[in-house]
């Protein structure tokens, strides 16, 4: 197979680069980097990706977009979150289109923060989206993912949860406090982390790569979310450090405006469909999850 993924240099895309690699497929990135390699292609929306070179893919696999999980979101910050998720993906939908010869599958990323804030309600992808910020963006970058069906693509979207893994991601900042002996709950803890190791991460793009009947929308989550209290809990168990130091909501809220708000809230979200279609989960169990990332 002959895959594309945009944002490929990224944390998810560079695991998934190498495990397609391993699996024998031709595999090239686009980057907003100046790049000579021949499997990395300098792209830089709103431009398109010329339509000759979309002819050349199979599959699309589509996770370009602006860091969330760091930093205030200032104005600024929000406005490259959302452009670098919908308008990135407008272009790339309007390549496909100038395509003559379109890819069989666009598997695009979204985020369970499509949801918005839920309390303990079990959140399957029948669940309506939210109404806040990242809700609002996840909505319209499916929305934009989506438009690739009335070209006869088959079109997957993974809701993503946290994703677990070394070298990258949201975790290596929750384990900074941990490893200074401050680490522990944010705010009441009470909140649900929907959680997702990287290995399943990539198994399950490479699973709806090669399954025809997946399509639609996906909750990629494990099977089994913890609150924020377990997960802390679990952390600190495996990094071998106490998790006795609460962060009062009053100074996330204080230090990260929004984006605290969005740490202390969550979803218990629940992979039906992806289990529905067949896929085994490598690691439905945060403790061995977070063993083989910590390891
Ligand atoms: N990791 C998670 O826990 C998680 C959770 C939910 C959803 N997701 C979503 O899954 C996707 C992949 O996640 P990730 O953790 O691999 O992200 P990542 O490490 O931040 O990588 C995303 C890539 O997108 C490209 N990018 C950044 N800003 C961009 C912009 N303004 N315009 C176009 N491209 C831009 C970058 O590539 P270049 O600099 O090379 O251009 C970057 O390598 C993201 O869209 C993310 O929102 C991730």
């Amino acid at each position: 197979m002959n895959v594309l993924i945009t944002g490929g240099s990224g944390f998810v895309g560079s695991a998934l680069r190498r495990e397609l690699r391993a699996a024998g497929h031709d595999v090239a990135i686009t980057t907003r980097r100046d790049s000579d390699s021949p499997d990395e292609l300098t792209w830089n929306p709103p431009s398109l990706i010329p339509p000759k070179k979309i002819s050349t893919f199979d599959s699309i696999i589509n996770l370009a977009g602006d860091a969330v999980y760091s930093g205030r979101w200032t104005r600024a910050k929000k406005e490259r979150i959302r452009s670098s998720r919908v308008n990135t993906t407008y272009s790339l939908i309007e390549s496909i289109k100038n395509a003559d010869v379109k890819p069989t599958v666009l598997i695009s990323a979204s985020a369970i923060g499509f949801y918005g804030p839920h309390g303990d309600e079990e959140i399957t992808e029948h669940v309506m989206p939210g109404t806040d910020f990242l809700a609002s963006v996840c909505k319209d970058w499916e929305s934009e993912a989506l438009k690739a069906e009335e070209f006869g693509v088959r079109t997957v979207i993974i809701r993503l949860g946290i994703v677990l893994g070394t070298n990258g991601g949201a975790l290596q900042q929750m384990i900074t406090p941990f490893k200074a002996f401050v680490g522990g709950p944010l705010g009441s803890g009470r909140q649900w982390m929907s959680w997702v190791h990287l290995e399943d991460t990539t198994g399950f793009i490479m699973y709806a790569l090669e399954k025809e009947k997946v399509s639609g929308i996906y909750n990629m989550t494990a099977p089994n979310p913890v609150t924020n209290k377990e997960f802390s809990t679990a952390l600190g168990k495996a990094l071998n450090r106490p998790s006795l130091f609460p962060v009062p909501a009053c100074i996330l809220k204080a230090a990260l405006g929004e984006f605290g708000h969005v740490l202390l809230t969550g979803q218990r979200c629940l992979p039906e469909r992806v289990l529905t279609a067949g896929y085994s989960f490598k690691y439905p169990l945060l403790d061995e999850a977070l063993t083989s990332v910590l390891q």
